[in-house]
């Protein structure tokens, strides 16, 4: 299905699992905000940041997105790296600690979080500069970074929003690095679905990884969001059933495009 030709009211209405979602998977998706969505609620949104940055250390997650990303800027002498809706900030401390000359954009639209991160060691760190930024409309110049990394976050987006993600993240990188939660086949996504929701009502990180598993996008959904961004962005998608979902995107023939996500 080109995606390409429709009109910005129907990606908006395309099912978390793609245009080839089966019935079962159209109904296991919601409009439903996590807790990190909320603009009043900051304690649970806090608890929900430091939940993922304790569990992103304890599980693997950060190290595993870092070296995904070093892969990326393994050619580059001294990348210049953005990370767009950093949260913590964990995976950025992590690539300056890795990598002896980086440079990181560590940012994220959510004042409370690019403050905290700011009041800790990025604020002050002599390779960083910590700022609000949003992923859907960013405030950087044509290919400004060498590479962009939007981890565990475009589930949040709708999805001409992410779309957008697309649009931009290529025009200010060479490489856009998505990396999100995997959406299993619909029956296996039940199951998981089922385990998580007792603890929903009492947990707040468990109520926010619930939503996003219904909010995340399928690999048919990332292929047709990136089209409709600009048919020149280039998607190479990995991952499996229970690993997380990894994107990368570049533009092809950049002259020839004409990008849904800048019009
Ligand atoms: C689940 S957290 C992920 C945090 C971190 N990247 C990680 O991997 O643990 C999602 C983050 O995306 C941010 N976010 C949501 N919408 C955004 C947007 N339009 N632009 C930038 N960041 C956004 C939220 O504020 C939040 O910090």
């Amino acid at each position: 299905m080109d995606y390409m030709t429709r009109a910005p009211a129907e990606i908006e209405r395309m099912p978390r699992g793609g245009p080839d979602a089966s019935c079962l998977d159209r109904l296991l998706q919601t409009d439903r905000p996590e807790y990190l969505d909320s603009a009043s609620d900051g304690a649970r949104k806090r608890a929900v940041i430091e939940a993922l940055e304790r569990t992103g250390e304890w599980f693997g997650n950060t190290a595993r997105f870092a070296e995904i990303a070093m892969a990326e800027v393994a050619d580059v002498p001294d990348p210049v790296i953005l990370e767009l809706g950093a949260g913590h900030g964990g995976l950025s401390r992590r690539l300056l600690d890795w990598h002896p000359t980086a440079q990181l954009t560590v940012t994220d639209v959510d004042d409370s979080s690019v403050a905290a991160m700011a009041a800790g060691e990025l604020g002050t760190h002599p390779r960083a500069t910590v700022r609000r930024m949003d992923a859907v409309a960013i405030d950087a110049g044509d290919r400004e970074f060498d590479l962009a990394v939007f981890a565990l976050s475009l589930h949040h987006l709708s999805p001409s929003a992410a779309a957008r993600v697309f649009a931009e993240g290529t025009r200010v990188a060479s490489t856009l690095l998505i990396i999100d939660l995997p959406r299993p086949p619909s029956l296996l996504h039940l199951a998981r679905l089922a385990t998580m929701l007792p603890l929903a009502p009492l947990v707040p990180f468990v109520h926010d990884g619930v939503i996003s598993s219904l909010r995340t996008y399928s690999p048919s959904a990332l292929r047709a969001l990136a089209e409709y961004a600009d048919p020149a962005i280039e998607v190479d998608l990995r991952g499996g059933l229970f690993s997380p979902q990894v994107v990368l995107a570049r533009r092809g023939d950049a002259e020839a495009s004409r990008p849904n996500g800048q019009r």
